[in-house]
């Protein structure tokens, strides 16, 4: 059976960057303590007036230039986001509207950090079970919008941003295994409480600051390291791979620290085979593992044949590894 490959990524930025520098005079943290404990040194904050589907809009239309193609290609959008552009309509129907795409099918997946992964594992099974020849897949996030700017155990971790892939049939290469998973009985660890349907918004709401991200950092990094290893062992082990077969990991960008972790737990050496940009964009949830593909083929650090893992760790709790052939 013929395989689902990447033929083109994208990217979007915001323009502002918010430097650890300008955090220190927000919150009581500092340079060293930020660099140190997370690898983040900046972070791109978009526009009041740019929202989840702007971001992905752009990445898109880099993607599909780089797939040499036009939007009337696509047959399906799935959107990545946990901050879309509001509950409803999803930010993928205003992703198709926007890049007067043709009226396909189209649609969010909130998976949190693990969200890309999700997106390119769903876009897989439609392509090679045939229902569509092509699809996009896309990671959009503004978490500047649901951040606690007075909290220094979270908001020195995030950042916004767009990726975005094209994807169809292959005759070389492609998916060669995806591992999905979920534990729902840890999803207290890291939530946005208010806003749905069990805490509708309310003036209480706001005044607690419910709307905006809670975390358990340490507790969330121990699992991390362990739920990325194992869902890195669940996809290679079918394959009959092993950490050396690997040509280059591209891992959700949450902490250097956990990137460094599972580098020693799958036996590779960090420096070579692990792409780090967390430094530039700190965590942008699922738009992380995006921009971090679309900028180790712009950086030519993968090249045709190349085996990469991808491999995401995040809310939910939810995660997601797959292994493609360049
Ligand atoms: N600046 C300075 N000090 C800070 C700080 C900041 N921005 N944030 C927290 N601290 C302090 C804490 O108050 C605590 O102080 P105390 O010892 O006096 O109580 C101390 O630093 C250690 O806090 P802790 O939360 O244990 O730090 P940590 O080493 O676990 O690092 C994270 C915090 C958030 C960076 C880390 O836990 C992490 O990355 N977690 C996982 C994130 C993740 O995977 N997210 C989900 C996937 S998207």
């Amino acid at each position: 059976m013929k395989r689902t490959g990447i033929i083109g990524t994208g990217k979007y930025l915001p323009e502002n960057v918010l430097t650890n520098a300008a955090l220190e005079k927000m919150v009581d943290t500092s340079d060293e303590w930020i660099i140190t404990r997370t690898g983040i040194k900046e972070r791109r904050i978009a526009a009041d007036n740019e929202a989840t589907s702007d971001m992905a809009v752009k990445a898109s239309k880099q993607a599909l230039s780089n797939a040499g193609l036009k939007p009337s290609d696509i047959d399906v959008i799935i959107v990545a986001t946990i901050t879309p552009d509001m509950f409803f309509p999803s930010t993928a129907c205003q992703v198709q509207y926007k890049l007067g795409a043709p009226n396909v099918a189209a649609f969010d997946v909130s998976v949190a950090c693990s969200g890309y992964v999700y997106g390119l594992a769903i876009a897989d099974q439609f392509i090679r079970g045939g229902l569509y020849k092509r699809a996009l897949v896309i990671a959009s996030e503004k978490l500047s919008s649901v951040t606690d700017w007075e909290d220094r155990s979270t908001c020195v971790l995030f950042g916004d941003g767009a990726g975005a892939a094209v994807l169809e049939q292959v005759d070389e290469g492609g998916i060669l295994g995806v591992h999905l998973g979920s534990d729902g009985s840890k999803g207290d660890l890291l939530q946005l409480p208010a806003g749905g349907s069990r805490m509708p918004a309310s003036i209480k709401t706001v005044e607690n600051k419910l709307h905006t991200i809670k975390m358990e950092g340490n507790v969330l990094f121990k699992h991390a390291v362990k739920i990325m290893a194992d869902a890195a062992l669940a996809v290679t082990e079918p394959l009959g791979m092993k950490g050396d077969d690997i040509d280059l990991i591209i891992p959700h960008q949450a902490n250097i620290r956990i990137l460094n972790a599972l580098a020693k737990k799958m036996g590779v050496d960090p420096e070579k085979k692990v792409y780090l940009n967390i430094e530039k964009y700190g965590n942008m949830s699922a738009a992380s593992s995006a921009v971090a593909l679309t900028e180790a083929v712009e950086e030519g650090r993968i090249k045709k044949g190349d085996r990469i893992l991808m491999d995401a760790f995040g809310g939910g709790l939810t995660w997601g590894a797959l292994v493609i052939e360049w």
